[in-house]
């Protein structure tokens, strides 16, 4: 079977993981309704609201940025937090941060990666990732990165197949999200649950905070069960990588000479102990070293997460780009050749190889931008 959609269950998924599979894709486009618990604030009633086809948008996040002097007062200027929630069901009555904002504050865009793939990046055994991080520190010259590490921010999950993890537990290796500041796809999928659409489930059991100090929405208690939780994060880990169109052996080698490939590194080994059997003891082709790079000025968004600076973002997997109808975190690129050139700013550890990349014929160039428009 060739993969060339982005919604496709794993070429080898038993017959026991595509029906979980068809489980979690139903839950995945399924449009919540107050009567289900969605609120008391939410900022879009679905998951394929964000990321259809499993892909990039149409729905995005708006989150506030401070500038320098406004930052130190993150607090106080940004009681009730940085997301602005622009819909809501009673007993809430007003959005947040849907309107004018405090002084020194600025509204920035988050476009949603993509969800396919994600099982493949979960299963990168964390020895790679620390092994990644020692050359990242022993490197001379701009190109740096660090892991992001992070805490458990929920209760434990009833199914311990993927991790025995318990609430607050610490030290972890961020993967997911632009800053990484997420552990697992289960414990991200309960964080999207409650954050993108206020619906609580045993994972996260509370709404988001808002201005009406509402604590709960039209359907009292929990909103969804762990089970679900578990089936759409099942579903996300299920989903295949699109086939790459591009093989040509220049592309490959061109890729790493202007050190594209130091960051987003082509492959890297899994856990022996993977759930995911056809997953587990292998090497995944993601083009991310998970690691977080202060990537300057231009693309700062001056909304620190966990540890990761208003500058920093984790390396963006280069998985099925010819599905996203726009790149880099705020969608501001719409060909993969204005995403290379905008890693260009002040301060940014990508500047040296997009130097690179520019100094390169054009004919190599081009070779180059098919390889990477083919992944
Ligand atoms: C309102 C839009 C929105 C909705 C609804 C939404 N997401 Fe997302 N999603 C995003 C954004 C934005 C990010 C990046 C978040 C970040 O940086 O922390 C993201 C990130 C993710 C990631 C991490 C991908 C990566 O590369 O690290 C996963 C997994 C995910 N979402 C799954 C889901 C699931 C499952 C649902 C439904 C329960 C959902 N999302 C609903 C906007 C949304
Ligand atoms: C210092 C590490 C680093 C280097 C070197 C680097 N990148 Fe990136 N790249 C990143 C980070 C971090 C992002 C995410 C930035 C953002 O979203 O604002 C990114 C984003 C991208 C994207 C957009 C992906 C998406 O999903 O939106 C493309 C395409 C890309 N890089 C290609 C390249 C190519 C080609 C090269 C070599 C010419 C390169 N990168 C060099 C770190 C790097």
């Amino acid at each position: 079977v060739r993969i060339d959609r982005s919604d496709m269950p794993l070429e080898d998924a038993t017959p026991s993981e595509l029906s979980a599979f068809t489980k979690g894709d139903v839950l995945f486009e399924t449009v919540f309704r107050g009567a289900d618990g969605l609120g008391p604030l939410y900022i879009r009633a679905a998951c394929v609201g964000c990321h259809k086809d499993d892909g990039r948008g149409p729905g995005t996040v708006t989150r506030i940025g401070l500038d320098e002097a406004a930052q130190s007062h993150r607090a106080t200027l940004l009681p009730l937090g940085d997301t602005v929630r622009p819909y809501f069901v009673t007993p809430a009555a007003r959005p947040l941060l849907d309107g004018p904002l405090p002084q020194g504050a600025r509204a920035t865009h988050r476009w949603p990666p993509a969800v396919f793939g994600r099982g493949q990046m979960e299963a990168v055994s964390d020895a790679e990732i620390e092994r990644l991080a020692e050359e990242a520190a022993r490197r001379a010259g701009p190109i740096q990165g660090r892991i992001h590490r992070v805490a458990y921010h929920s209760e434990s999950n009833p199914d311990q197949r993927y991790h025995r993890l318990s609430r607050n537990q610490a030290q972890l290796i961020g993967r997911f999200g632009l800053k990484a500041r997420i552990a697992t796809v289960d414990e991200f999928t309960a964080d999207a649950l409650q954050g993108d659409m206020g619906l609580t489930s045993p994972l996260r059991a509370t709404e988001p905070t808002n201005a009406d100090a509402a604590t709960d929405d039209r359907k009292p208690g929990v909103d969804v069960t762990a089970e679900m939780v578990n089936a759409i994060a099942d579903y996300v880990r299920l989903l295949a990588v699109p086939e790459r169109l591009d093989h040509s052996d220049a592309g490959t080698a061109l890729f790493t000479t202007v050190d594209c490939a130091t960051c987003h590194v082509p492959r890297l080994k899994t856990r022996t102990d993977y759930p995911i059997a056809h997953l587990a003891n292998t090497e995944v082709a993601v083009y991310t070293d998970f690691l977080l790079h202060d990537m300057g000025d231009a693309l700062a968004d001056d909304v620190p997460e966990g540890d990761a600076s208003g500058s920093e973002w984790r390396t963006a997997p280069l998985i099925g780009l010819r599905f996203a109808p726009a790149l880099m975190h705020d969608g501001r690129a719409k060909s993969v050749e204005q995403a290379i050139l905008a890693h260009v700013g002040h301060g940014s550890e990508a500047s040296e190889s997009i130097a690179k990349f520019q100094k390169l014929p054009p004919e190599q160039r081009a070779t180059l931008l098919r390889y990477v428009e083919g992944l």
